[in-house]
């Protein structure tokens, strides 16, 4: 802390700070945070708790709705990330902004260049980030284009940038995702050496492990609001996962009466190799049946999109097998595997599940350009396939104009219904639904939810990826927990598991024993 009379203040003081995005979502509530000089501090939080949008405050990047900040106790206003620097606060964002064509240096110097007689100064650019880059053992060139680099480099550069801008505060958004444990180990002990130099820094990650590791305190932001500020030698991994994942009990929605049929999806030690050693999937194996909803629950990042897109074919499998209606999906296009019997509801709606620029109705029948249905006397029919998607777009509460209009034109709420529409009513036996409510409103969810037991109850296997607990628990008849590509928990019976336990094998601080994980695999005696 800063001394200031005969009292102590905060090096930075976030006061009370709500924020409200144009969605009418209250990403942060009456939030009171404070670091002190020299202190790594955590943030930690579930995916979507309202970390990010905090920091982004304190980066002048997003205007606060109310509250205020302070810096060495004295009122300050961010109109943008300069304001922010000028008060010699930095940012490390979660996805890089680099300018991938430059080269080390210029990225670094990049909008603060040294100038001499009104022309960029070369040499003084040169020196001064060779001097910053020493302690970060960047052993490329400093002329290599950042674009040529591994993303371990791209994080020191990033991390350079803001020290080269002055930065006395730190602020690293999830900096270990992107990282190999080998390279965790490396940033952490160049923190250590910053803060030993006065730095102070923000560190926001999910890794508990970590967390206790590196920091002086832990704070734990809950769906918008600040929860707790810990000092970390007083608190377990336990306790804090706790307090991430609250103690709110969901139960089951009465989903009524299903008739559990025959295996429809069977991953048998399904592996993913990453780059480098470690696997990102690792030797898993379970199955879905028909008439189940099977959950996956787990911290984003820890191989759930590996594992769907090894399923859904849109990703190489390094070892093990899945089938789908007994037939092995090695070598397997899509289009074989949709005829399977598969349906996917991806998470990155956009880029996977549309295609933006044609019309709604396009998008409704892309997948159904088998079905007679849509033909008279052998020729696709312009009028079945209007007939078609009206009646698709009503059912599902698609709010449009037109079906003509683009698909591009839409809410993302509306973009996901169009998504939804065309994938339950493809007659598949076995639907992947990733996030399928994510950024949609309550009325809309409510529908996918009543839509999901539907096809539940008609003897469709679902398997459903979800980051929210309460989804997971109000749908799932069984939950797998994902921790590092691996599967940590079995829950059979998701009615007698808090969310609390659930937190433990999520953040890693729990695993069952390899019988229980067996559990998950159906084998027919
Ligand atoms: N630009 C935005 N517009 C609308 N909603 C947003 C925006 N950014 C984040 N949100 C929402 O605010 C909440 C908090 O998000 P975020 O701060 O990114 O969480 P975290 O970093 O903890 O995962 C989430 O519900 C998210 O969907
Ligand atoms: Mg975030």
């Amino acid at each position: 802390m800063i001394k200031k009379g005969n009292s102590t203040v905060p090096i930075l003081e976030a006061r009370n700070i709500s924020k409200v995005y144009g969605n009418g979502v209250y990403a942060n509530k009456n939030i009171c945070f404070s670091l002190n000089e020299g202190e790594i501090h955590a943030l930690v939080g579930e995916n979507g708790a309202g970390k990010s949008t905090l920091m982004k405050i304190l980066f002048g990047m997003e205007k606060p709705s109310t509250g205020e900040i302070l810096i060495k106790g004295n009122p300050v206003v961010f109109s943008s990330p300069q304001d922010a620097m000028k008060y010699e606060v930095g940012m490390v964002h979660q996805h890089f902004k680099l300018v991938d064509p430059l080269s080390i240096t210029e990225n670094v110097v990049l909008g603060y260049e040294p100038m001499k007689n009104g022309l960029i100064d070369r040499k003084t650019a040169e020196e001064k980030v060779k001097e910053i880059t020493k302690i970060f053992d960047i052993r490329e060139d400093l002329s290599t284009p950042v674009g040529k680099l591994p993303v371990g480099t791209k994080q020191k550069v990033e991390i350079v940038k803001a020290l080269y801008r002055g930065a006395k505060i730190l602020i690293l958004d999830e900096p270990t995702a992107v990282l190999t444990p080998q390279e965790t180990v490396e940033l952490f002990e160049k923190l250590i050496q910053l803060k030993n130099e006065g730095l102070t820094v923000v560190f926001i990650s999910h890794k508990l492990r970590e967390v206790k590791q590196i920091t002086d305190r832990i704070s734990v932001i809950r769906r918008g609001e600040l929860i707790e500020t810990f000092f970390t030698k007083d608190v377990t991994e336990q306790e804090i996962s706790a307090k991430m994942v609250g103690t709110t009990y969901t139960s089951a929605l009465d989903k009524g009466e299903s008739k559990l049929t025959e295996v429809v999806l069977d991953v048998k030690n399904i592996t993913s190799k990453g780059l480098g050693d470690i696997s990102v999937v690792n030797n898993m194996s379970f199955t879905v049946r028909g008439g189940q909803i099977i959950g996956i629950a787990g911290v984003e990042g820890n191989g759930q999109n590996e594992l769907i897109e090894m399923i859904t074919g849109l990703r190489p499998i390094d070892g093990g097998s899945v089938k789908i209606n007994g037939m092995d999906t090695a070598g397997k296009s899509i289009i074989q595997l949709r005829n399977a019997g598969l349906s996917y509801i991806p998470s990155d709606r956009i880029d996977r599940g549309l295609a933006i620029s044609m019309t709604i109705e396009d998008n409704m029948i892309a997948t159904k350009l088998d079905q007679k249905s849509l033909y008279t006397n052998g020729l696709l029919s312009r009028s079945k396939i209007r007939s078609m998607s009206e009646k698709l777009v009503k059912e599902y509460l698609v709010r449009c104009n037109s079906v003509e209009a683009e698909v591009g034109m839409l809410s993302g709420g509306n973009m996901q219904k169009v998504v939804v529409a065309r994938e339950f009513t493809q007659g598949a036996t076995l639907i992947i639904a990733e996030q399928p409510t994510r950024g949609i409103d309550v009325g809309a969810a409510k529908f996918i939810y009543e839509e999901l037991i539907k096809l539940r109850n008609q003897g469709c296997a679902v398997l459903l990826v979800s980051a929210d607990l309460e989804e997971l628990y109000k749908l799932s008849d069984h939950i797998l927990v994902m921790y590092n590509g691996e599967i940590s928990a079995y829950i059979k019976n998701p009615s007698e598991v808090s969310e609390t336990e659930l937190g433990t094998y999520m953040l890693g601080v729990k695993k069952q024993s390899a019988e229980e994980i067996k559990g998950a695999y159906y084998e027919k005696e």
